[in-house]
């Protein structure tokens, strides 16, 4: 694959995102895109991030920034990985294994979501050691306990425990798209037949579902929405958390804090790292901007744990302004997505090249060869 030639192409993720959004039915897109209620923290993320600036320095000489970062012991080639994006193979066929594949490839790491269209045995696979597992709590407990046992087996390294779905969100956009408890709602089939790559590309690989429950549901159409409705508990106390990581040995991440407190009680209960993010905003729209919940929550946890942060992250230089206030990592969730959109497998790889050379770009703008160097360039 010439990185340069499709470079030429798209040149920056929202080149891919309009491919994408003209490759994909129209639900689909809804169902990538949507936040909740007016979507006002979708917006707010975006202009948080934009509101982060970094004084440059030019007088220091040559500097060449080592992106190479080690997380829970082990060294990724950049600061960055893929988030969990439930339904990634609706989205575009297959989508998970080619992100696996992507991630391996660039040496980041992807996390696979409880609600993958694979199983995660072929992800953990197609991942070869880059994967990582993200748990909406079950009603089931055999259920549960069953899926972080086949993540361990598939060499998944990383529990990722999602918080901020108490309760499912309204998604009036997706409503309004056709997409309801997976009901197959009016105009579907039309939106699909308007997009003749998406809907080859959905015949050869079979209708999507949820492969990874086909173990447990007694037919393959019971693996639908409504059956993981039923089954996803949204409320996660102190003791659901501390017995999820007493069960789990390897490194455990919670996902979607934003307010000090709540970081502080998942320090005492031992998780390894909090995800700061408000899930793109997908939940609850009076959220903060997940950027501006990152500084007090690092700042709770300092030391005590690593730091993750998503939600907006669209170029290089948002990765360098999350770890600037206080990231020592990062996840990008959509702009991935447009990529296996818009180009398939070479759509993976070629987001985490831009978002890697735009990263590197940026530090070399701010003069900043490492992550304190970054912090000291943060315009107060
Ligand atoms: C998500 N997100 C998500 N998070 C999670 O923990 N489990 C999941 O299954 C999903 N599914 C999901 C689907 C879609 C379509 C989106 C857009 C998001 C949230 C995701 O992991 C991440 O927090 C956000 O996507 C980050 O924001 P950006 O990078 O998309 O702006």
């Amino acid at each position: 694959m010439d990185m340069e030639l499709l470079l030429d192409r798209y040149p920056g993720i929202p080149w891919l995102r309009e491919k994408a959004r003209r490759r994909i039915p129209h639900f689909a897109w809804e169902f990538l895109e949507s936040g909740t209620g007016l979507e006002a923290l979708i917006d707010r993320n975006r202009a948080a991030l934009d509101a982060v600036r970094l004084v440059p320095r030019f007088t220091q000489g040559a500097i060449r920034p080592d992106l190479a970062t080690n997380l829970f012991g082990r060294t990724w080639s950049a600061p960055f990985g893929i988030a969990p994006i439930g339904l990634t193979g609706f989205m575009w066929p297959g989508g998970e294994l080619l992100l696996a594949a992507a991630a391996r490839r660039q040496g980041i790491p992807f996390c696979a979501s409880t609600f993958a269209c694979e199983t995660i045995e072929a992800i953990g696979k197609a991942a070869k050691g880059h994967a990582w597992f993200q748990l909406y709590t079950l009603a089931d407990d055999t259920m549960e306990r069953d899926l972080i046992a086949r993540a361990r087996d598939a060499g998944m390294s990383v529990l990722v425990v999602t918080l901020d779905v108490p309760v499912a969100s309204t998604r009036e956009r997706q409503r309004a798209a056709g997409i309801r408890d997976g009901a197959s709602g009016r105009g579907r089939m039309l939106q699909a037949l308007m997009r003749p790559s998406w809907a080859l590309a959905t015949l050869r690989r079979g209708r999507p579902r949820f492969r990874i429950f086909d173990k447990y549901a007694r037919s393959v159409m019971e693996a639908g929405t409504r059956f993981l409705a039923d089954q996803r508990v949204g409320e996660i106390g102190a003791g659901k958390l501390q017995r999820l990581r007493d069960a789990w040995k390897g490194p455990m991440i919670v996902k979607g804090v934003l307010d000090a407190g709540d970081a502080r009680a998942c320090v005492r209960i031992g998780v390894d790292g909090i995800v700061v993010s408000n899930h793109g905003g997908r939940q609850f729209d009076a959220a903060p901007a997940a950027i501006e919940a990152l500084p007090s929550v690092a700042e709770a946890v300092a030391g005590k744990a690593t730091v993750l942060f998503d939600s907006g992250v669209r170029t290089g230089l948002d990765i360098a302004r999350a770890l600037a206030l206080g990231a020592d990592f990062v996840l990008c969730g959509r702009a991935f997505i447009y990529g296996i959109c818009a180009a398939g497998e070479a759509g993976g790889e070629l987001v985490a090249h831009m978002l890697t050379a735009d990263l590197r770009n940026n530090m070399i703008q701010a003069g900043a060869a490492g992550v304190p160097d970054l912090r000291r360039r943060l315009a107060r």
